[in-house]
């Protein structure tokens, strides 16, 4: 089988924004207790903050974190979560049934990001909650002092501002489950509200308005036009929220989920447009897909009516190779929409869904999701360019016909590399994939990187941490122009060029 695809950086679609490479941490099941927090644990530092996670997260180095939830956010009184530890209360964490210690909150999580190389992405809650805690947050964390707000930080130890940049206007709130659920024009009106008293206090932030859980959702398109008519000119994003799994044995449509997620984000490009047409707007809303990742829901039904725990194993999913294939596909679809799509977060960052596994007492590791996303994340900087690919397609029952390769490149203008990101999605047989650089005459090598294995379903472990990595396969070489690179069967693939 043959690919093919050209490589030309006069085709250039948008400059890569950084933040599409970032995570979530949600205070939910074990993502930050005994997740990125663990006092007492043989690596932890002096503010309680493990060691060993925190040397994975520094691996792989989201530009931003997105915070406290998630569906937490909609129940959450920030002010729970700030000055001496010992007096916060223990509280119930509706969305999870689960005790919440507060011993993490604003303070610590922001420090903690920035020690992390990240920013964080501040969550209010416009669930049981509203514009006066979100003013007050935003006056707690970015006013320089002499408030109440603000000397109150200083007094907790913060002497300058946080300085929080970029902010969700709270969580899926047309989602029936979200506490404090809101039907659009309501939370249209909210979220203006909230937005314009937010930046009455900090006229520098950004703001993300909420677009629909999910692509199924029986309001979705007229919820974000609803939104955005009312939010235009108050909002710099709209969020997209999208999970992915095999359903039954239908793998051959879970590995087409990247074509599925451009469909999504090209119908919200399509809603924001109009909206800006039809209310003769100068500016663009761009697209914010804040939560994404493989997440197998089916097995999480049932865990609702769990008892009252604190730290519960919740959705602590254990990813295999065709979910990094996946995973590796669905940041192709982000990129390739890089004109329009600034920020994501890959839902979450340890143990919830998520490419970092940690044990309490024990060690941490790297989930087979983890190395896609580092590789992509580290080398997926500069200019997105249109590479066109042809080859084979395949028939699935959920997005019809599609290719059997999917791939884009990026170049980064200063050092001259392009590097092509590319996943073979026929299960049995490798393809070849001419890459015509003649444009480029100057590229003759490049690094083949590749995540395959005999067995798709391998998976990472505490005990054997390792059992999937990404391989280094032989060089390849241009003559006259063209590189053939041969992708292995259910492979995630990058080629370097330099
Ligand atoms: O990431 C897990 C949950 O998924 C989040 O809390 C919620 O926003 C989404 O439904």
């Amino acid at each position: 089988q043959h690919a093919a695809l050209t490589i030309d950086p006069a085709f250039r679609i948008a400059e890569v924004d950084p933040r599409l490479f970032g995570s979530f941490v949600e205070h939910m099941g074990r993502c930050v207790y005994t997740g990125i927090f663990e006092p007492g644990h043989a690596t932890a530092d002096d503010e309680g903050f493990r060691g060993d996670v925190a040397e994975l997260v520094r691996e792989l180095a989201p530009p931003i974190l997105r915070y406290p939830g998630g569906n937490f956010v909609s129940g959450y009184n920030w002010e729970d979560g700030i000055g001496p530890r010992e007096s916060r209360p223990r509280t119930l964490d509706l969305a999870w049934r689960s005790y919440e210690t507060n011993q993490v909150g604003v303070d610590e999580f922001t420090k903690w990001a920035r020690r992390m190389g990240s920013e964080p992405m501040m969550a209010v809650n416009l669930g049981t909650r509203g514009i006066d805690a979100a003013r007050n947050l935003v006056e707690y964390a970015n006013h320089p002092g002499g408030s109440y707000w603000s000397d109150l930080r200083r007094r907790n130890g913060t002497s300058e501002p946080h300085g929080i940049a970029l902010w969700c206007l709270g969580n899926e709130m047309d989602g029936p489950w979200q506490l404090g659920h809101k039907t659009a024009a309501e939370y249209a009106r909210l979220a203006a509200e909230t937005a314009r008293a937010m930046r009455r206090v900090d006229p520098s932030i950004e703001l993300v308005a909420c677009g629909s859980s999910h692509q199924r959702m029986p309001t979705f398109g007229d919820w974000e036009a609803t939104v955005l008519r009312e939010t235009y000119d108050l909002v710099d994003y709209v969020s997209l929220h999208g999970y992915y799994e095999q359903r039954g044995d239908d793998r051959g449509s879970f590995l087409a989920s990247g074509v599925n997620m451009d469909r999504f984000i090209e119908s919200v490009i399509a809603t924001c447009d109009h909206v800006r047409g039809a209310g003769q707007h100068r500016k663009r809303v761009n697209l914010a897909f804040d939560e994404w990742n493989v997440w197998y829901l089916g097995k999480f039904a049932g865990e609702e009516n769990l008892d009252w725990s604190e730290r519960p194993r919740l959705i602590e999913d254990q990813y295999s190779v065709v979910d990094a294939v996946v995973v590796g596909s669905l940041l192709i679809s982000l990129l390739r929409h890089a004109d329009r799509v600034k920020i994501a977060c890959l839902a979450q960052l340890v143990n919830v869904i998520a490419p970092i596994r940690s044990e309490p007492d024990g060690p941490a590791w790297r989930q087979t999701t983890f190395h896609p996303y580092a590789l992509t994340s580290r080398h997926g900087r500069g200019s997105v360019l249109r590479v066109e690919p042809t080859g084979p397609t395949y028939e699935t029952s959920w997005m019809g016909e599609v290719p059997v390769v999917d791939a884009t490149a990026v170049h980064d203008e200063e050092t001259g590399t392009v590097t092509v990101f590319a996943v073979n999605r026929d299960q049995h047989e490798p393809v070849a994939l001419d890459i015509d650089l003649r444009s480029l005459p100057n590229l003759t090598t490049g690094e083949h990187t590749a995540l395959f294995d005999d067995d798709p379903d391998a998976t990472n472990t505490a005990a054997q941490p390792d059992r999937v990595t990404p391989t280094r396969l032989a060089d390849v070489k241009a003559t006259e122009g063209t590189i053939t690179a041969v992708l292995p069967a259910l492979s995630w693939n990058m080629l370097r060029f330099d």
